[in-house]
């Protein structure tokens, strides 16, 4: 039987990853172990990458033990010759490279507006760090990964990047993060327009998070104690489902991002936000 008689073998088949390979850069933070579970249980083998090996080490061992095939590749990404390295042994292991999702990423402290600071007084050291690693990072792992895509026999090649509300309305007091972010936001339209008319077949999309408690916000969002900060709450309240998401609520999405399932889809960025994007707030 095939795809045509059988819409629930098609189903299974359109949003495989069986027999793909994925790096996942940042791997061992919130939203990366969860995308590197995702395309794991759909069937993708997984590079964990990050400037950490023991939290890398740790999560493959986790992946691994639920039948997934993960391992740690330690690199910084904003170092070209590590990334190289790394996409070398990548491509050893497993012979090519199909996905590339860059989840590392974040908000920079240094360039974060005090209260009540005026916007006049920033440095503009912190606020390059920002797009370093919020726009260059990225880039820079499309630059070295991308390659290794564009050689790759399989049908199905995708780039996710990870964007966030800050891209399209000002969050207080974050503004070089959100400027960040929209450049990547902007990259990423003209990154999947390149590549689909090289004849790449490569697609470029992003996924813009609403607010889940990660390493590098986690003091903006809840106090020592657990409990939210002031500006937690107000996120809460402009998030009509009422709560923080979970990053494994983001693994449908990049799996189908990543999968047969969206193969006409390139140059989109995908909110999951508990329907912040959508709330004036009034
Ligand atoms: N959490 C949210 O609510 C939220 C919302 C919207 C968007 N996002 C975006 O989602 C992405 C991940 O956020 P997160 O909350 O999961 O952050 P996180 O928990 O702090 O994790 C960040 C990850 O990136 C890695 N990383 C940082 N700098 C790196 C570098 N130079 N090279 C390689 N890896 C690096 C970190 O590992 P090492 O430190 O070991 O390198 C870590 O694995 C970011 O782009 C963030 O802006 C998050």
């Amino acid at each position: 039987m095939n795809r045509d008689q059988d819409p629930v073998a098609g189903a299974r088949e359109l949003f495989s990853l069986q027999g793909r390979v994925a790096v996942v850069v940042g791997a061992s933070g919130a939203i990366g172990r969860a995308f590197a579970s995702a395309v794991g249980s759909a069937g993708a083998s997984v590079a964990l990458v990050g400037r950490r090996e023991q939290p890398l080490r740790e999560i493959a061992e986790e992946l691994v033990a639920t039948g997934v095939d993960a391992a740690p590749f330690p690199g910084d990404m904003l170092d070209l010759a590590a990334l190289l390295a790394v996409r070398d042994a990548v491509s050893a292991r497993w012979g090519s490279i199909d996905l590339l999702l860059n989840a590392a990423g974040g908000n920079v402290p240094a360039a974060t507006l005090a209260d009540g600071a005026s916007p006049f007084e920033l440095e503009l050291d912190p606020y390059r760090k920002a797009q370093e690693l919020n726009l260059i990072g990225p880039l820079a792992a499309i630059k070295v990964f991308g390659p290794a895509l564009a050689v790759s026999e399989s049908s199905d090649r995708a780039i996710v990047n990870v964007s966030s509300m800050a891209a399209l309305q000002a969050l207080s007091r974050v503004g070089g993060y959100g400027a960040a972010k929209a450049a990547l936001e902007s990259l990423t339209r003209s990154l999947a327009v390149e590549l689909a008319r090289g004849g790449t077949g490569i697609r470029v999309n992003a996924i813009a998070p609403g607010f889940f408690v990660g390493e590098q916000n986690r003091s903006l969002l809840l106090e020592a104690d657990g409990s939210l900060t002031e500006r937690g709450r107000r996120i809460i309240d402009k998030t009509p489902l009422g709560r923080f998401g979970d990053p494994l609520e983001l693994a449908s999405t990049v799996i189908w991002l990543c999968c047969p399932a969206s193969k006409f889809v390139t140059g989109v960025v995908v909110p999951v936000d508990g329907g912040f994007s959508a709330y004036s707030g009034v």
